[in-house]
């Protein structure tokens, strides 16, 4: 697709197209609120970031002070090594969609995206090539005469989508994109997001509560907690390697062997404080008598009793009472694997190198 350049001198940086977002040290004050705390974090040019996190913690308020709606306190934002504290939010070049994606009301779909490149001064057979041309690109091409209120959600947040990129952007900014929409469609738009920034290499960052649109979706993903980033990395890794106890729990399930009536063996604990975590799915689920499971080098075994079995379609969970605690174990389901149900004894057993430690 075409670049989209604005005019030499309304573009602030001519070298934005190789976009690198830098956060340094930034604190955003709301009153006595600190809704965001001495954030440091660079994005990396064609990286897709996502903020994950509860509500509250920050999210809307790092993407705000990104787009230029809001100001930090203290600490500058930098982008392709240019601090944009002087640069109002229309000059930074970024598509935005909002988390309520806020269509005009009152415009077709095809004026709700030419506006964008009115706004750079594109002549008229230009913009109705353009929104021709991404209209197809999300699937709509036929639905540039209705009003935002005669489309579905979903369609309603293509077309948000599509005004995001129809000036070609470096940047592109996504908060809770997906909110509105039901879970099928929601996997839908995933993908289509996820093939627009492998087609278009737009340097994305987005904002989300769903734990596994943050894990699909990302290169790298940012955990906030209270104003504070808690943990960067990529998906894989914040799953299989939380570093808090708050990581651990907020992203999947994490049986936490704090308070344990059995010792875990799994070497020596890294640091003064840290507890043991291990995943659901990480643990296997056997009978108690029959085929024995006796503690190995590798494995280690305990007893229990099933408290509670929830069938979830592709897999079952399990909460087995083990002295005082209570394991989840997740497992899959497949022809031949034996149902435990509540009262039944059973032997759990996982590979020590699975156990993980969290800081609290
Ligand atoms: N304009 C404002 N005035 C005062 N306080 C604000 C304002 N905007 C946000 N806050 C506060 O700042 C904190 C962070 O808010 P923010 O909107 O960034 O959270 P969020 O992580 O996006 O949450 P959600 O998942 O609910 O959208 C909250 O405590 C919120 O109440
Ligand atoms: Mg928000």
């Amino acid at each position: 697709m075409a670049t989209l350049a604005l005019p030499k001198d309304q573009r602030f940086a001519d070298d934005c197209s190789r976009a690198q977002i830098e956060f340094c040290n930034v604190t955003k004050l709301y009153g006595s609120v600190a809704a965001v705390r001495a954030l440091s974090l660079t994005v990396s040019s064609g990286e897709f970031l996502t903020i994950l996190g509860p509500s509250g913690s920050g999210k809307t308020t790092t993407l705000m002070l990104l787009a230029g709606f809001e100001s930090p306190n203290e600490g500058d934002i930098r982008i392709a090594g240019r601090s944009v504290a002087s640069v109002p939010s229309y000059r930074r070049d970024q598509g935005i969609v909002f988390q309520s994606y806020a269509l005009f009301p009152h415009l077709t779909v095809r004026r709700n995206l030419e506006f964008p490149l009115e706004m750079r001064g594109m002549k008229v057979g230009e913009r109705t090539k353009r929104v021709d041309q991404i209209l197809e690109r999300v699937h709509l091409s036929g639905f540039d005469g209705r009003m935002p209120s005669q489309l579905s959600g979903g369609q309603q947040q293509r077309v948000a989508l599509a005004r995001a990129l129809i000036a070609d952007p470096p940047i592109l900014l996504l908060d809770e994109p997906l909110g509105a929409l039901d879970r099928n469609l929601r996997e839908q738009m995933q993908g289509e997001i996820k093939s627009l920034h492998k087609e278009f290499g737009i340097t994305t960052v987005c904002v989300t509560h769903d734990q596994e649109e943050a894990l699909t979706l990302s290169d790298r993903v940012v955990v906030m907690r209270a104003g504070r980033i808690e943990q960067v990395d990529t998906p894989e890794a914040l799953y299989d390697r939380p570093a808090t106890r708050f990581v651990a729990t907020f992203l999947g399930e994490a049986n936490i062997l704090e308070n344990s009536t059995f010792d875990v063996e799994s070497g020596p604990i890294p640091s003064a404080g840290a507890v043991a975590m291990i995943r659901p799915e990480r643990i296997r689920i056997g009978p108690s008598t029959g085929a024995k499971r006796v503690d190995s080098e590798e494995r280690q075994s305990v007893s229990g009793t099933v408290n509670d079995m929830i069938y979830a379609g592709a897999v079952r969970k399990y909460q087995v009472c083990v002295g005082n605690d209570v394991l989840v174990v997740r497992e899959h389901v497949a022809s031949g694997k034996p149902t435990f149900l509540p009262g039944s004894e059973v032997r759990l057993d996982w590979l020590r190198s699975d156990i993980r430690f969290v800081t609290p």
